[in-house]
Order: structure tokens, then C-alpha cells, then sequence
């Protein structure tokens, strides 16, 4: 694969530190939540790895689903147009949703997505990435939990991909040579 090859990836966050920053998260969704009816959406593929370790550190009665999305653009950019490629198996109608996601970069894919799932009249929906990259930004959005704010590099590991590959990597990775844009 391409990676191997020019690429080299460096350690942006370790295997322990993305732990440690996930326990946290899942301390604070917790205190939040209490008592409420709370279903947490996995978006597809990326926050697969996100989602099994923060859905394990969160002590609520919580519901599980999971969204697939597949946005058009090249390996490193998104264009916005989304589709979705596997929808929630559950009604959303008055639940309390807590949408996770691995990165919001431009921002277009989540407002595409907040939209989407307020036609379903939820009770509430609320945001945790666990990575930001605020320079990028076009859309704002409101990260109600964030794992991390990073600069404009190409990440991957932990659930990111670089053309599909490097989602198994324990870690958090800088793609050295491919920039953000
Ligand atoms: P946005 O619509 O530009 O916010 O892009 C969101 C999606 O683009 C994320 O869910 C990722 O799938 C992908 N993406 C953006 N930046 C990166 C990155 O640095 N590494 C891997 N995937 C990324």
C-alpha cells in the first residue's frame, strides 16, 4: 500500500494517551446523561474504534447504533456530498443522541449529518469527536466532547484511514509528506 512506501507515520497520540483522554470523556458523558435515555451513533467506518472503547467507559444504560457514511472527495479531502450507506436500526424519535465521530476537519460532513438525523426528531443531539481541526473549518460546529485539537496534518490509526488502510493502528499518526488540505 501507499504508506509503505514515501509515507512515514509519526505518533501523534499514543495507544495510552488516547485511553487516558477517553476514560475522561467517557467520566464527563456519563455525569451528563445521568438518568437520561441515551443512544450513542457510531459514524462508519471511521469511529468504530472511538466508539467500542468510549461506549466501555461510559456506566449508563445506553443504546448502541451505528451509521454508515461515505463521503465523495479523494483520499484527504471531503466534498460534503454524503451518502449514507447503513442506517440506524432503531427510531431516534425522542431519544437523547450523542452522535460519535473520529474528526470533524471541514465540518461538512457533520453539518450534513445533524441535519439528517434532526429530521427524525430526536430529543436532543449532541457531538463527541475525538479529533478537531479547527483550521479547516467552513462549517461551524459545536463539539459538545472533544477528544483533541489538532493542527492541519493527515492523521490516521485509531478507526482514520488513509485510503482505507492504517484504521488498525493502536495509535494516533501524523502521515508525514500528505497535508491536511
Ligand atoms: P469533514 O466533512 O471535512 O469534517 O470530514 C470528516 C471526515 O473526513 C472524517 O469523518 C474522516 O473520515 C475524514 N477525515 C478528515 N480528516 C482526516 C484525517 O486527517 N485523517 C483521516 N480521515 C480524515
Amino acid at each position: 500500500m501507499g504508506m509503505t512506501g514515501p509515507h512515514r507515520i509519526r505518533v501523534m497520540y499514543s495507544a495510552e494517551q488516547v485511553a487516558a483522554r477517553v476514560r475522561e470523556l467517557g467520566a464527563e458523558i456519563t455525569r451528563d446523561y445521568a438518568g437520561l435515555d441515551l443512544t450513542i451513533v457510531s459514524i462508519l467506518k471511521g469511529s468504530f474504534l472511538f466508539m467500542a472503547d468510549l461506549c466501555r467507559q461510559i456506566d449508563l444504560h445506553l443504546a448502541c447504533e451505528f451509521l454508515g457514511l461515505q463521503s465523495y472527495g479523494d483520499a484527504t479531502t471531503t466534498s460534503g456530498v454524503v451518502r449514507i450507506t447503513s442506517d440506524l436500526t432503531r427510531p431516534i424519535a425522542g431519544k437523547d443522541v450523542l452522535i460519535v465521530e473520529d474528526i470533524v476537519d471541514t465540518g461538512l460532513t457533520m453539518a450534513y449529518l445533524q441535519e439528517f438525523l434532526m429530521t427524525r426528531h430526536p430529543r436532543s443531539v449532541k457531538l463527541c469527536a475525538l479529533l478537531h481541526k479547527p483550521e479547516r473549518a467552513v462549517k461551524p460546529i459545536t463539539i459538545d466532547y472533544l477528544g483533541f485539537t489538532i493542527p492541519n496534518k493527515f492523521v490516521v490509526g485509531f478507526g482514520l484511514d488513509y485510503e482505507q488502510k492504517c484504521r488498525n493502528l493502536p495509535y494516533i499518526g501524523e502521515v508525514e509528506g500528505v497535508a491536511g488540505d
